[in-house]
Order: C-alpha cells, then structure tokens, then sequence
C-alpha cells in the first residue's frame, strides 16, 4: 500500500530532539524524506536520522543556528548542500516550523537580551525560513508551524514565551491568504503541555503531572507523538480542505473555567 507522503520531501525545523524529533520520525514512517534540523546538538540529529534509517526511512541532518541574523539563508544554504547528497534538487513540499525555546524566566526577571532570543528563535526565525521557503516549496505544499495553548491563555509567570506564540497564529493565517494560489495550504499546532527537554522542570514527578493533568480533560502527560499525528494529518491529503487554522492538541487543556 502507498504511503500518504511517498515521494515528499520535507524540513522540521528543530527535528532533532522532542516534539519535532516524533514529527520527523511520523513524516518519513509516511513515506516522506525528512531534513532533520539542529540549533547547536548535531550528535541528536544524527541520532534521529538513524532511527529513521534504522526504521526503513529517508533522512539528512542539517545545521542552522535560529539566533543568527542570516539564519534562513543559512538553513536552506545547508539544506541544499546535505539534500544534494541525499538525491534532492532543493525543492521541497512540507515545512515545520517547530524549533523553539521557552526560558523559565519572569516578566520582572526578564532580559533584553532573553527577550530577544526568544523573538528571533520563535518568531522571526519562522518568519524568514517561511519566506525563504516559496522559492523552494512545490505548489500544493504544505506549512504546518507549531504554536502553544499559550496563544490562548498566556503561561503564568512566562510573558515573554507567552507574547511569540499569538504571533505564531497570526502569521499563519497571513501565509494561508497569501499562499492559497499555490494551493499551499498553511495551518498551526497548539500543544499543551508535552513531556520534552523544555517541560523537564514541571513534567516528570507525580506531584507535577498531577498539576498539569488537573488542567485537562484527559488525565494523561501529552507526549511528542501525540502532536505528530495531527502535523502529519495537516501535512497529508486528508486536510486539502484546511487552511489557515489553528488546531489546540491538548487533551482539552482548560476547557472550561
Ligand atoms: N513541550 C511543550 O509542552 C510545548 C507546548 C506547546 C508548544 N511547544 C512548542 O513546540 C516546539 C518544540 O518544543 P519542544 O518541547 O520539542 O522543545 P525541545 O525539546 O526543547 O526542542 C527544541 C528544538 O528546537 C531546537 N532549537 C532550540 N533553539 C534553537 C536555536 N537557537 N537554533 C536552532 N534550533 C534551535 C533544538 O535544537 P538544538 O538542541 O540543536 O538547539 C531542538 O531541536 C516549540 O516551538 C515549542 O514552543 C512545546
């Protein structure tokens, strides 16, 4: 039987460790070859390509630090490079704009220097790899980026993760209008919270997953596959239909006052 995805190529931006890592490992179980990006951790990467590999599927490991000023530029530069080797011509068809960091800091403790990492990694980073992307994205393409229950009810005690991630939505719905003429469909994940490196600090205790889990309908902690499954849907044939939305996986996360 086909694969949903044979014969796509497609990027996750921050693939090589938590939710992106599960988006990259469902995108090329369903059938697509998946760049696989990294920040500063190339040993992840490489780990998650080969368990790709290891399953049957096709993956290359590219390195682009999402601080830099030229970071498009230089994720698609390193794109085109390892892509070539693994048989591509540097057109492509998903992009997953997931890579993002979220500091435990508060708004009184804030930085300016914190604040601006925060923008350039989750919002201008989108922002200009999603630009970067239309001289390279296939008609009827596809951009999934991944946005936060945040965006609907801000974290306590965490303004500034708080304020990147409505950007996230907004900018989603721009490109969705934009890009509707290529057939490009453009839509958003919101997690809530999901046991990874960035909620090590409230996930992991019984204590802590007590206080996530009281916050949701269902009584389990969300894990990265969890997420993937629905970024795989949108990146899939069965979501033509969609664009421009934002879809909340969060086990019902505060659903009701
Ligand atoms: N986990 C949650 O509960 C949750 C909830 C809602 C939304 N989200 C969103 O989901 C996305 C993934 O979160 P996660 O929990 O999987 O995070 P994570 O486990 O901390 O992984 C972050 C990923 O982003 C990359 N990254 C971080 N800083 C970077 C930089 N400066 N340049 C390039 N890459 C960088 C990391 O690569 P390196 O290790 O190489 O730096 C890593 O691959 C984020 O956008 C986050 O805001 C997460």
């Amino acid at each position: 039987m086909s694969k949903p995805l044979e014969g796509k190529v497609a990027l996750v931006t921050g693939g090589s460790r938590g939710i992106g890592r599960a988006i990259a490992q469902k995108l090329a179980e369903d059938g697509a070859t998946v760049a696989v990006h990294y920040g500063r951790n190339g040993k992840s990467a490489e780990e998650a390509v080969a368990a790709i590999k290891a399953k049957g599927g096709k993956a290359f490991a590219i390195g682009a630090d999402l601080t830099a000023k030229d970071a498009a530029q230089k994720l698609f530069a390193a794109f085109d490079a390892e892509g070539k080797k693994a048989g591509g011509n540097g057109k492509f068809d998903i992009l997953v704009n997931n890579a993002g960091i979220a500091p435990l800091v508060g708004f009184a403790e804030t930085t300016e220097a914190q604040l601006d990492e925060l923008l350039a990694v989750n919002v201008r980073a989108p922002f200009f790899i999603a630009q970067e992307a239309l001289k390279r994205l296939n008609d009827g393409g596809r951009i999934v980026n991944l946005s936060s229950v945040v965006a609907r009810l801000p974290a306590k005690g965490l303004a500034a993760y708080s304020l990147t991630k409505p950007a996230i939505d907004s900018l989603t719905k721009s490109l969705a209008f934009d890009l509707g003429t290529r057939n490009i469909n453009v839509n958003a994940v919101a997690p809530g919270v999901i046991q990874t490196d960035m909620t090590a600090a409230f996930t992991g205790s019984k204590e802590a997953d007590e206080g996530v889990m009281s916050g949701q309908a269902l009584k389990r902690i969300g894990q990265g596959d969890d997420i993937a499954d629905v970024v795989a849907f949108l990146a899939g044939p069965g979501a033509r239909w969609i664009t421009g939305q934002t879809i909340e996986v969060s086990g019902g996360t505060t659903i009701t006052l």
